[in-house]
């Protein structure tokens, strides 16, 4: 029996020695020490020897109990400082490191200019208003006064959907959905995407931006349309910006007009953002031309009115002197960043 308790004993303190957790310990205590262990069905069995052989065996149980006892003790105390230390190592705070700043985006630059825009236009009274990419050719070309050979409406300006439906080759169209679902007096602008088949370059590409505006009122004159684009040069470029118009083009206006703003690096006396010119061409505008007013079911007798078309990216490579359209589109953050 002596035997037995050494081979407890030694079997014992091995499986203690080699446990790994505080629940492996708890295992190998009901195991030895239990009331079904190992240990007690030795003490068990005392009864059964002789009263000489009785007491060497109690005594040398106990030994084994308080030694597995203290073994598992000091075992515990060990995993418990391990599991401290790794805790410890792991779950620490370096409190003098800087905390991590979350990075926040921003609008983009064409986004923002846009924004600023609107809210001009807004603050004068005109009303936002939406239409779709997806244009009819009617609405497109046709409503807008456009001759059926005038070279825009050419497959390879235009992107064709089929033979009367076109991806918007400018942002007009909406006039005509304005003026054909609103009575006069009307005030809009509508912002959105066009497409024309253009291989992208610095000033070129097959998607970009523009601003419509449109006002129709008894009236309105060509003295209107200046003042209107006098105070957004003002509110977009600063106080002292002027306007100028030069005789143009369009058929959906008559008279037609481009319309330059002085040089908001030199003011207006010539240098090398204008080339010395000291004016810079920015938008298209004109009065409404009658055919078109007919054509929407408004008296051209009774009612007048200008539109302009202003390009987005042009207006923010103007206000941030961009020198090339595509930088807007690669999405470099390093570019974007800065505004
Ligand atoms: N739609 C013209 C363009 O894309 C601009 C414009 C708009 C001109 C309104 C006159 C009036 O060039």
């Amino acid at each position: 029996m002596l035997n037995k308790l050494k081979e407890i004993e030694d079997s014992g303190i091995n499986e203690i020695n080699g446990s790994s957790s505080t629940a492996a310990l708890e295992e190998l205590r009901i195991k030895y020490l239990g009331k079904k262990g190992a240990l007690t069905s030795i003490l068990r069995q005392l009864g059964t020897l002789s009263s000489e052989e009785r007491p060497k065996v109690g005594a040398a149980a106990n030994v084994v109990r308080q030694k597995i006892e203290a073994r598992i003790e000091q075992k515990l105390a060990e995993l418990e400082s391990l599991q401290l230390d790794l805790k410890l190592k792991t779950e620490k705070v370096d409190v003098t490191l800087p905390g991590c700043k979350k990075e926040i985006g921003h609008l983009h630059p064409l986004r923002s200019t846009e924004n600023r825009m609107i809210e001009i236009f807004v603050s004068m009274g005109f009303d936002l208003v939406e239409g779709p990419e997806v244009e009819s050719v009617y609405n497109n070309f046709d409503a807008l006064n456009a001759p059926a050979d005038h070279p825009s409406r050419d497959e390879t300006d235009t992107f064709y959907i089929s033979d009367s439906v076109v991806l918007r080759t400018q942002t007009s169209p909406v006039q005509i959905r304005a003026m054909q679902t609103r009575k006069p007096p009307i005030r809009i602008i509508s912002p959105g995407k066009v497409y024309r088949c253009d291989s992208p370059d610095a000033t070129h590409s097959p998607v970009f931006h523009q601003l419509e505006g449109l006002v129709i009122d008894k009236h309105i004159t060509l003295g209107d349309l200046k003042g209107t684009l006098d105070l957004f040069a003002q509110s977009m470029f600063g106080e002292g910006t002027r306007t100028r118009l030069r005789p143009h083009n369009f058929p959906f206006t008559e008279p037609s007009v481009e319309v330059d703003f002085s040089c908001f690096a030199c003011g207006g006396k010539g240098c090398k953002l204008c080339k010395g010119e000291g004016w810079i061409e920015m938008l298209g505008a004109g009065m409404v031309h009658p055919n078109v007013l007919a054509g929407c079911g408004i008296d051209p007798n009774e009612y007048t009115g200008f539109a302009f078309g202003v390009g987005i990216e042009r207006t923010a490579m103007r206000k941030y002197n961009i020198n090339d359209l595509r930088l807007f589109y690669e999405n470099d953050v390093r570019f974007i960043g800065q505004f």
